[in-house]
Parts: structure tokens; sequence; C-alpha cells
């Protein structure tokens, strides 16, 4: 891949504000399993999120990666307080609100909205776009000034949509723009956090850099913070000033997001980066390391002994099985940078950029860059 694909850095890129808005220490989720006849009984848990530490500065993208089930829409789930934590703290605007009754939750319920993955299943068929984009106003007993139909429109017009459509429905629109409602009614309330679970996946390539491009709008000119949950490392590469790495229900390295694709230290995040599906390290050549991850993820209801990644880790060694790493900031890595290995990789000081996982994705991204 070439030099010349890498995008452009964005405002504040490596930054990390000083100011969180949100703060989750200790994270955890355990989905209870239930077996046995005639009586059911707690056999066991599903770990889903296990001891999480997250923070979000005020109007900061933080990009949340890792591999299908490690965790990543638990802890979206959780943050949002649409699930209920089994253990940890969550911290919004300086108020714990880990467990807040509905009525404490009210005010901070409208700053933290969600966008899903599935535009069409999170928007009811049966209302009109309008409907659907003034429902949170309603239900919060809002009314801005000009009124909320008014508002709506705006909202319409804010997300590229023809405010004329208000009555449509949502089977009349196409996926992209089903997307777009999904934004125009998270943002009804004015949030100062938005939690995007995989907003653009379901979506055609080419529809996927239109909408990654008018989050990225959204968060520029409103200046909204950002969890943003994506498999696809080249699009939170876009769109994200800090990106978490997760791995079996933890976050394994973390840090601005020179130092997490350029620097990266976690032998997951170097496996994740790397483009060519097999292991090989040329010794006549400068040719980097392609990592080919074997197996599958293990399953988070008997997670491996000390590091959750030694099952698949070719840097495993006795201790890993025993001593579970810290998220700590490492010998090497820069302020904010923090890994959970006890043998971390060197930091890479050349660029990395041709071994990121590049798609269609990002082409179509950068193409429509590029027209404006
Ligand atoms: N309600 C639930 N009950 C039991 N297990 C659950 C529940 N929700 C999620 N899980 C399990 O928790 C783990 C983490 O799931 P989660 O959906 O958070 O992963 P993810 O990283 O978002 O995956 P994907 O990339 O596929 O969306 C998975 O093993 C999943 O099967
Ligand atoms: S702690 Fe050990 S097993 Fe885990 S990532 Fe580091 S080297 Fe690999
Ligand atoms: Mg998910």
């Amino acid at each position: 891949m070439s030099e010349n694909l890498t995008l452009p850095a964005q405002q504040g890129s490596t930054s990390t504000s000083t100011e969180p808005l949100l703060e989750v220490k200790g994270l955890t989720k355990h989905f209870p399993i239930y077996g046995g006849f005639p009586i059911k009984r707690r056999v066991g848990a599903v770990q889903a999120v296990d001891g999480v530490d997250l923070s979000v500065g005020v109007g900061e993208s933080l990009g949340l990666v890792g591999e299908s089930g490690c965790g990543k829409s638990t802890t979206g789930r959780l943050i949002t307080r649409l699930l209920e934590p089994t253990a940890g703290q969550i911290t919004y605007a300086g108020q714990d609100i880990t467990r807040a009754k509905r009525k404490q939750l009210a005010p901070v319920r409208s700053e933290i909205q969600m966008i899903f993955q599935d535009p069409y299943s999170s928007l009811n068929p049966r209302q009109t776009v309008g409907s659907i984009i003034k429902a949170p106003m309603e239900v919060n007993g809002i009314t801005p000034a000009g009124g909320r139909e008014n508002r709506v429109r705006e909202l319409l017009e804010l997300v590229g949509l023809n405010p004329e459509h208000y009555n449509r429905f949502p089977h009349e629109f196409s996926g992209g723009q089903r997307q777009r409602i999904g934004v125009a009614r998270a943002l009804a309330l004015n949030p100062k956090l938005i939690v995007a679970d995989e907003p653009v996946s379901a979506l055609d390539v080419s529809i996927q850099a239109q909408v990654v491009n008018l989050l990225q709008k959204v968060q520029d000119e409103l200046g909204i913070a950002f969890v943003f949950i994506a498999h696809d490392l080249a699009i939170v590469r876009h769109f994200s000033q800090r990106v978490a790495v997760m791995y079996l229900g933890k976050v394994v390295e973390v840090g601005d997001r020179d130092s997490i694709y350029n620097r990266p230290r976690h032998p997951y995040t170097h496996a994740l980066l790397s483009a060519v599906p097999e292991v090989q390290v040329d010794d006549d050549t400068e040719q980097r390391e392609r990592i080919r991850l074997a197996g599958d993820v293990p399953s988070p209801i008997h997670p491996p002994s000390g590091c959750r990644f030694r099952t698949r880790c070719w840097k495993a060694q006795d201790k890993c099985a025993t001593e579970e790493p810290p998220l700590v900031q490492i010998s090497g890595n820069r302020s904010g940078h923090l890994t959970a290995c006890h043998f971390p990789e060197e930091p890479t000081t050349e660029a990395r950029a041709e071994d990121v996982v590049m798609d269609p994705a990002l082409k179509a991204l950068e193409e429509a860059q590029d027209q404006h």
C-alpha cells in the first residue's frame, strides 16, 4: 500500500483533551448463563467486558476496535446505560452515573446518544421520519425555540436530507439515507457524546464514505465527542484522534492515533494492522513482519489465564499464563499510550502505512474528499 493513500491529519489529531467528558474504570459486564433441570441455576458467565478503563475528552473521538465478540458493543451499551454493569464505574461530566436511577439519569441520557449499526431495524418502520427524529424531544419534554417540527427540518438539512421529506417513512429511503436519519435523531437533543456502534458497517462501500464524512462534520462543527466502534481500522484511523484496541473483553492498548498506527507495542495491535495473511519475516530484506492470527478468539466463558491473548501470541512465555499484564505506559511509549503486555514489540519508528489494512471503503472515502 503506497504512502500517498494515507489520509491527511485531522485537527487536533494527536492531542488528548485534558478535560475528560467520560471516564470509565474497571467496567465489567458478565452475562450469566443458566442451566440444569428442573431447577435452573447459574452455571457460568460470558465475560463480555472485564475491567475496561477508558476516557473520552470533550469533543474528542475515541475509536474502539477489535475482532468480533471482543465486547465493543457491550462497552458501548454500558456507557449509554442501555445495559447495567456488573462492576466498575462510569463518570460523565464529573458525575458518577454507574448506578443512577431513571430520574437521575434523564438529563444525562439526553447528552449521551447512540447510533446503531443497522439503520433499518433501529428505525420504527411505522413512524414517519419527522416523528422518529422528534421522539427524543417529546420523551424528554423539550421544545426548542421555533418548535419541534422546525428543529426536525433543521436536522434533516444538517444531515443532508430534504426537509420536505418529513412525512416519509423509513422504507422510502436508501440505507445511507436511513443512517442519516439515525444521525439526525441522535442529534435532536444536542448531545455532547455519541456512541456510534459500527455506524457504517451495514452500508455499501461508496455510501460508507459519505456517512463517515457526515459524522466528521458533526464532530468538527458541533464539537460532539464520539466513541466510534468499528472493526475497520482504516475508518477508525480517519475518524478518531485516539484509539483503544480491545481483545476478549479487555483493552490491550490505547493511545493517540499516531502511536497506535505507527508505533504499536501490543502484538495483537500489530496483528490487526498487518495486512498480509501470512507470518513471514524475510531475513534478507527490510520487509516488515506480516502476521496471520492463528485460530479463533477463545470463548469469553473460559478466557485464558494471565494474558488473554497468549493462546494466539507468537511472543508468549510462561509469565503470560500466570500474570495478567497491566495496561500501563511501558518504556518507550509516549504519554497516554498504554499497553498491556509483558513482552511488547519494539516501537516502530518508520511509518507503517503500508501495513494498515486498507480497504475499498477508505479508498471511496479519499475519493469523496478529493471531490470536495
Ligand atoms: N445479551 C447477551 N447475553 C449473553 N452474551 C452476550 C450478550 N450480548 C453479548 N454477549 C456476548 O458478549 C461477547 C461480546 O459481545 P459484543 O456484542 O459486545 O461484541 P462486539 O465486539 O460488539 O462484536 P461484533 O464486532 O461482532 O459486533 C460475545 O461473546 C457475545 O456473544
Ligand atoms: S503478555 Fe505475553 S501473551 Fe500477552 S501479548 Fe504480551 S507477549 Fe503476548
Ligand atoms: Mg458489536
